[in-house]
């Protein structure tokens, strides 16, 4: 069979821009952009979002309107609207908030775990273990994250069976997605068959996505190994925005114009129009002249 049709026909792409992206700016960008940011971003049919996160304001002031962008965008039917979750203050606000999908976040490298949240990977299951509860009595879909799954911006390589484990902790937790992240867009197209090999013998592939920072150029590389074990969820970042405050070297995520042509070239639906995807961080451009020009 020809390699191109032994790829799913179907393809997810998660906007994480609003959160991954925006998270990362110098200056917070005006809440109203954000909300028009948004909407723009569901209509040109990106059918899950990340918006933002209810961390502590304290460590991502980009992000400390939480609230506001959840209560004021306009939810499209049938978009799922993602929000990152780090405790129970977070999962309250939540709620509150009106989300009904959140995510939560951990690492494979105890390194970035310490930095990024202030605790060791174990203390980061303690804190979702009464999030997960809540949100699974509460109805709302959950997605995990797994940080440095394959390069640790301060201990170095990951082995991959320390992300698997990650993994499965987050799928007992009764997470319904996980995403696997290379945080610093450190791994080669190697590294992912390497963790794919073992991660999709464990989970269903349909349960796993794949979160590329673009730092080498490899991203849609590796998207390219993903695609081949089935994998058929794949997170993006309008213009490439983004990166992580927390992981000096990850610059921008994989663009999803970039991710979208490479689907568009393979004949792999995802019912996004890519051209309305260039208009939205074209307008975003516009009224934040050098947005995404200081990726750390
Ligand atoms: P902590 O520093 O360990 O201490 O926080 P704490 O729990 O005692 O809280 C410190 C202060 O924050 C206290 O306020 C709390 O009340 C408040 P104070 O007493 O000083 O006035 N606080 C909160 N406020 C609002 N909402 C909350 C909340 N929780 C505590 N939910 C904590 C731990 C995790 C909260 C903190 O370290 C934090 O917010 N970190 C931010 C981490 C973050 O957002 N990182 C970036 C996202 S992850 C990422 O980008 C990677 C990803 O893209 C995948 C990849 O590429 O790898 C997903
Ligand atoms: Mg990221």
């Amino acid at each position: 069979m020809a390699f191109v049709e032994r790829l799913p026909r179907q393809v997810v792409v998660v906007e994480v821009g609003p959160r991954d992206g925006l998270q990362n700016e110098a200056q917070p960008v005006p809440t109203e952009l954000k909300v028009a940011f948004i909407e723009r971003l569901a209509e040109a049919g990106l059918p899950v979002i990340e918006v933002t996160s209810f961390v502590s304001p304290k460590a991502v002031p980009q992000l400390a309107d939480a609230e506001e962008v959840m209560r004021r965008i306009a939810r499209r039917p049938g978009t799922r609207y993602l929000a990152l979750v780090p405790n129970e203050r977070g999962l309250d606000r939540a709620l509150a908030a009106g989300c009904d999908a959140i995510a939560l976040f951990t690492a494979a490298s105890e390194a970035f775990s310490q930095v990024n949240v202030h605790a060791s990977i174990e203390e980061t299951f303690q804190r979702f273990r009464p999030v997960a509860e809540r949100a699974r009595a509460a109805g709302l879909w959950i997605r995990g994250y797994v940080s440095t799954a394959f390069h640790c911006p301060y201990s170095g390589p990951v082995d991959p069976r320390q992300a698997l484990s990650v993994t499965e902790r987050l799928f007992a937790l009764g997470c319904h997605e996980v995403a696997l992240a290379d945080t610093i867009g450190r791994a080669t197209p190697r590294d992912v068959d390497r963790l794919l090999a073992l991660a999709t013998r464990a989970f269903e592939p349909s349960r796993l996505a794949l979160h590329f920072h673009d730092t080498a150029g490899l991203a849609l590389a590796n998207v390219m190994i993903g695609l081949d074990y089935g994998i058929t969820v794949f997170d993006a970042s309008a213009g490439g925005l983004g990166g992580c405050p927390f992981a000096p070297g990850a610059p921008g995520n994989l663009a999803t114009e970039r991710l979208l042509a490479l689907l568009e070239g393979l004949g792999i639906e995802t019912g996004v129009d890519r051209e309305a995807v260039a208009a939205a961080v074209a307008e975003l451009h516009q009224a934040v002249p050098g947005i995404g020009a200081h990726a750390c």
